[in-house]
């Protein structure tokens, strides 16, 4: 489908928008090689995100070929369009065209989706001072990236306790879809305190706390656990894994932390692993999103306790708002 030129299109208006199908998909992957050092999620979630419901994949193609992608997606009830994915060709970086095709694709989302108010995206990288008059930061999280071998850890998994803590707290509680909902999602949902700024970020998507949400997550196949039902202290929610290009048998696998109490945390992540590592065929990249404060032990705990690599140091993913 053709959509029409939108006013701030590049000056020498060779740019056409087009929405992506599954024709474009290995240009989109050749054009993305080598993006986030080999771990590109986009491979893995082109086709679904282009089929998926309130959700748009515009491309911006030059002479025929595709030299960029964006795509916006419509959450909180209507309220809020996520920009994701957003990539430039590398041999037409530094020209502004990731700038021409944001705007085009919020023109496209007022047009469509006049319910929407702001507009959000996670990064991880810093911003420049211009763009820090143009976004509100709303929260952040830790990142740690770490580094296993899946049958390597399976194998070990069971003789892995936890070192022993001042108490033995109750195991972790695997969340059923109406735990989700009232722990995470309901107005006054009980771990909305110690959300990021009252919002769920599973694997950079963010979503707030909002009842309209839960369809939506629960789409999505996720693991979610609490250390406790009534007065949680740590919850966690686990990606299912998937693969990445890195290498023929690499997965991601991520895990996003909100609270805080590390041998809860601890507990949890183990379980997550636990329950996927043994389909898991070969290395696996396993990303935490936590509080900042929690990144130094944890990263000790995956380090020395679990033997798992430490593939960075300290990051931190962000969370940005605009008007729409
Ligand atoms: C980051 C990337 C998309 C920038 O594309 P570009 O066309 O070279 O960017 P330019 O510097 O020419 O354009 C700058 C515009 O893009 C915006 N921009 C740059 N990086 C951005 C990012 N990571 N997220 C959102 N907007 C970004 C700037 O705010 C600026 O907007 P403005 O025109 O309103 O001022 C491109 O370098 C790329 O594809 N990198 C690899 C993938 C990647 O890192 N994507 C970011 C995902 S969060």
């Amino acid at each position: 489908m053709k959509l029409e030129a939108v006013p701030g299109a590049p000056q020498d208006g060779d740019l056409e928008f087009v929405l992506a199908t599954d024709k474009e998909f290995e240009e989109i992957v050749s054009m993305s090689h080598g993006i986030y050092g080999g771990l590109d999620y986009l491979p893995s979630r082109y086709h679904s995100w282009i089929g998926e419901k309130d959700r748009m994949v515009v491309l911006a193609k030059k002479g025929g070929n595709v030299i960029a992608l964006l795509s916006m997606f419509i959450v909180d009830g209507g309220q809020t369009a996520l920009l994701e994915g957003l990539r430039v060709a590398p041999w037409e970086r530094g020209r502004g065209v990731a700038g021409v095709l944001q705007r085009f694709c919020c023109q496209l989302v007022k047009h469509r989706y006049p319910s929407v108010k702001v507009m959000r995206l996670t990064r991880d990288d810093k911003l420049t001072a211009k763009e820090l008059t143009k976004y509100r930061v709303i929260a952040k999280q830790g990142i740690l990236l770490l580094q296993f071998n899946a049958p390597e850890l399976s194998s070990r998994l069971s003789s892995l306790p936890l070192p022993p803590g001042p108490s033995c707290p109750p195991p972790p509680i695997l969340l059923n879809p109406d735990h989700v909902r009232s722990v995470f999602l309901e107005r006054g949902g009980i771990l909305k305190d110690l959300l990021p700024n009252q919002t769920v970020i599973q694997d950079w998507q963010p979503f707030q706390a909002l009842p309209g949400n839960h369809d939506l997550l629960r789409r999505k196949s996720l693991r979610w656990m609490a250390d406790d039902l009534a007065q949680p202290r740590v919850a966690t929610v686990c990606t299912p894994p998937f693969p990445v290009p890195a290498g023929p048998l690499c997965f991601y696998l991520n895990i996003d932390v909100f609270g805080s109490g590390l041998r809860g945390t601890k507990e949890q992540l183990l379980s997550h692993l636990a329950a996927f590592a043994p389909s898991l065929p070969g290395d696996v990249k396993c990303q935490l999103f936590l509080p900042p404060s929690m990144w130094r032990p944890m990263a000790d705990f995956c380090t020395s306790v679990l033997g798992f690599h430490l593939e960075k140091g300290y990051t931190e993913q962000y969370l940005l708002e605009s008007d729409m």
